[in-house]
């Protein structure tokens, strides 16, 4: 028996923040599936050396997310250059937060970054889209589900980012659009790399949080990505899949028990 790969030849992506990082990820992880993939991104010049990367079925278009004429723009740009639109995913952050000291600026500025920007892409994408069969990957994080000091904006946004994909979901459902998201636990990125280093370390401090025993990778998103926008994945919408090694099913005993944890204070 053959074997079966899932294959997006023909469709169309957006995908916010792709410059970079998970994003840039989930751009190759399209390209590889056949897919072409606007790069919409805020780095003219990171997004211009992904796209060249990717090769010809990448396109770079400079946007940025606070704007609402860019918005347009990415979505008309993909649809001249491509002819369709297929898929969105949302990818694009700002990590700045200062918890409990930010100010309102910064509280407005995070989340029209982080949610408000991809809550209005996903409305004009999803006008645009050839239907049915579209759809909308939203990027959540771990990070919006539980409790953590010094943080406030981000997990905020994502929290309600999965909130959003809930009831986009069931907006977009009649019109043939699939709308879900997709949690990452920590995941080796730019953003890993200034914490730990080395991918070696990343995965050594990684291993006490992730039951799998290491940090995830880019691609491990990007299959996810690429299953969530198959037909394999049709009858799956408004949920959200954890891609996190394991992370969310742990509880703030990290998985060892009192007797374990008893042991290591003795
Ligand atoms: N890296 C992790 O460990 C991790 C863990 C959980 C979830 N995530 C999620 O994965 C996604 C990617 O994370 P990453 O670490 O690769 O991020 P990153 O910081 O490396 O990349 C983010 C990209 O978003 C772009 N961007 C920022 N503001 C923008 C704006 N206003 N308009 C357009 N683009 C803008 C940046 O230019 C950059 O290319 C995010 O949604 C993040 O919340 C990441």
């Amino acid at each position: 028996m053959g074997r079966t790969v899932i294959e997006l030849g023909g469709k169309v992506a957006i995908v916010t923040g792709a410059a970079r990082g998970l994003g840039a990820a989930i751009a190759r992880g399209l390209i590889d599936a056949g897919a072409a993939v606007t790069i919409a991104d805020c780095d003219a010049e990171g997004g211009t050396a992904t796209a060249a990367a990717l090769g010809a079925r990448a396109m770079f278009h400079a946007t940025d997310l606070t704007r609402d004429e860019d918005l347009d723009a990415c979505v008309a740009a993909t649809r001249a250059r491509f002819g369709r639109l297929d898929i969105l995913v949302n990818c694009a952050v700002t990590y700045q937060d200062r918890g409990l000291d930010a100010t309102r600026a910064e509280w407005v500025q995070a989340l029209n970054v982080n949610l408000v920007g991809a809550a209005l892409l996903t409305a004009r994408a999803g006008a645009a889209m050839t239907v049915p069969g579209g759809v909308v990957v939203n990027i959540g994080s771990v990070g919006g589900k539980f409790g953590a000091a010094g943080r406030a904006l981000y997990p905020a946004a994502k929290a309600a980012l999965l909130q959003f994909t809930r009831n986009a979901a069931v907006s977009l459902a009649p019109r043939g659009i699939r709308v879900l998201s997709i949690s990452p636990a920590w995941t080796w990125s730019p953003a890993l790399e200034a914490m730990a280093g080395t991918i070696e370390e990343a995965d050594a401090v990684g291993a006490r949080v992730h039951p799998v025993g290491r940090v995830g990778r880019g691609a491990d998103v990007a299959n996810a990505v690429v299953f969530a926008c198959s037909d394999r994945a049709a009858f799956i919408t408004g949920v959200d899949i954890p891609v996190d090694g394991g992370f969310s099913i742990l509880g703030p005993d990290a998985g060892r028990s009192p007797r374990q944890w008893f042991a290591r204070e003795g």
